[in-house]
């Protein structure tokens, strides 16, 4: 069904917005490289007659509404921002290999001369990744009513610059409202080792893993690193460090079911001879059994609260941002599985322990994430890589999934 060799040029056409030389991809969130692919698929969705709509977040769908304003949507897609300096296929696997699919889904129907059932939506949701401003998932959330819109809007990146005025910059701060979905499918690169280490081509992910999200700051005195007497200090790092490792230390006691991280640190003043005065941590901690999480929430705040004291500083916690453990639909997984079936190809279940933004989507309608294998599990790394023929297998199930669903029409709720 899919054009492989219009997938790749399509996906290499996006290369140009934020590729690095060493194969990676620097693209966050509403950056001028965001702006410049957002720019890019606009001019694609308006050269295949999609209707565009871009919402207040700046999220962006594009709608084939060739079977009547009343019919179901059918939404398809991922992200187009990027980790600092990671891959290239993380999210915009998704953005793409919907465009793809839709052509192909186009022409199926064209050939067929079956009228259409569903509408087709492509989308690209805003700021996935939680890089530059947190939380993750940040457009897909304001757009299922799980984050108020102005609080997404008033989040500001490490330089102070706020969601809105991003959006502004780059010409995102749309004023429409994007069409609903009826049913959403997101294909994405797996991220972890599971596939490939279990010689499989394809995943169906059925369940997604809960997470807790803290952005906690120790706050101590800063001052000279010299003469200051050692029993008077009270350094802010000294107090992240312990935490840090105390945090890093947690899985052990609940092992396969706790991943946790602090994957940033913003430390001040940050100067060599001052005892640092404000220690900020970003701290994740994700499972899929929610009392695991609950003790690991506990376990972390007793750590700051003991790392504190023994450093003599104070603690604030500035953020705290939640995701409960889910489910995927069931009919899509059995549908995901059947075409993949009807190709010869075997479907792996998989839990997601990366997030994704069909997990925003599945209060609103069923939603799906449909993986293909990582190349050794990399992933936020610039060495993340997909086989070209998985990135064609994936993009040729999820086209087959859409044909299905236009064809047939949704099934009764
Ligand atoms: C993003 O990739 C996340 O899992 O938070
Ligand atoms: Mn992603
Ligand atoms: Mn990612």
């Amino acid at each position: 069904m899919i054009d492989a060799a219009r997938l790749h040029g399509l996906m290499a056409g996006f290369l140009a917005h934020g590729a690095t030389p060493d194969g990676g991809m620097h693209r966050l969130a509403l950056s001028p490289e965001d702006g410049a692919a957002r720019d890019h698929l606009v001019g694609w969705m308006r050269a295949q007659g999609l209707r565009l709509s871009v919402d207040a977040l700046g999220n962006m769908v594009g709608l084939l509404d060739w079977a009547g304003p009343d019919a179901p949507v059918v939404m398809s897609g991922s992200h187009l921002d990027s980790q600092p300096h990671a891959g290239r296929y993380d999210g915009a696997y998704g953005v793409l290999a919907a465009c793809e699919a839709l052509l192909a889904v186009r022409e199926a129907a064209g050939a067929s001369g079956i009228a259409p059932r569903c509408n087709l939506a492509i989308v690209n949701w805003t700021s996935e990744e939680g890089a530059r401003f947190q939380p993750s998932l940040l457009g897909s959330s304001v757009f299922a009513g799980l984050l108020d819109a102005d609080d997404a809007l008033a989040r500001v990146d490490g330089d102070g610059v706020s969601v809105a005025t991003a959006l502004a910059g780059i010409g995102y701060a749309g004023r429409q409202h994007c069409p609903r979905p009826d049913a959403y499918v997101e294909l994405h690169v797996e991220c972890g080792p599971e596939l490939e280490r279990a010689g499989a081509r394809f995943g169906v992910v059925t369940r997604h893993w809960g997470a807790v999200k803290y952005r906690l700051a120790f706050l101590g005195r800063q001052a000279h690193t010299g003469p200051t007497p050692m029993a008077e200090r009270q350094d802010a790092l000294l107090a992240a460090a312990q935490l840090i490792v105390a945090i890093g230390a947690l899985p052990a006691a609940a092992a396969g079911v706790l991943h946790s991280s602090v994957g940033r640190l913003e430390v001040s003043p940050n100067s060599p001879n001052v005892v640092p005065g404000e220690a900020v941590l970003f701290i994740e901690l994700r499972s899929p059994q929610p009392e695991v999480l609950d003790w690991a929430e506990r376990a972390m705040l007793a750590a700051a609260a003991k790392a504190a004291a023994a450093a003599r500083v104070r603690q604030e916690v500035r953020f705290i941002d939640r995701r409960a453990v889910g489910v995927f639909d069931a009919g899509l997984i059995a549908l995901a599985t059947g075409e993949a079936a009807a190709l010869g190809v075997a479907t792996r279940k998989l839990d997601t322990i990366a997030a994704h933004d069909a997990i925003c989507m599945i209060p609103l309608c069923p939603a799906v994430v449909l993986n293909v294998p990582s190349v050794g599990g990399i992933c936020h790394h610039p060495s993340e890589f997909t086989k070209p023929e998985d990135l064609e297998l994936g993009a040729e199930i999820l086209a087959r999934i859409l044909w299905r669903l236009c064809r047939d029409g949704l099934p009764a709720a």
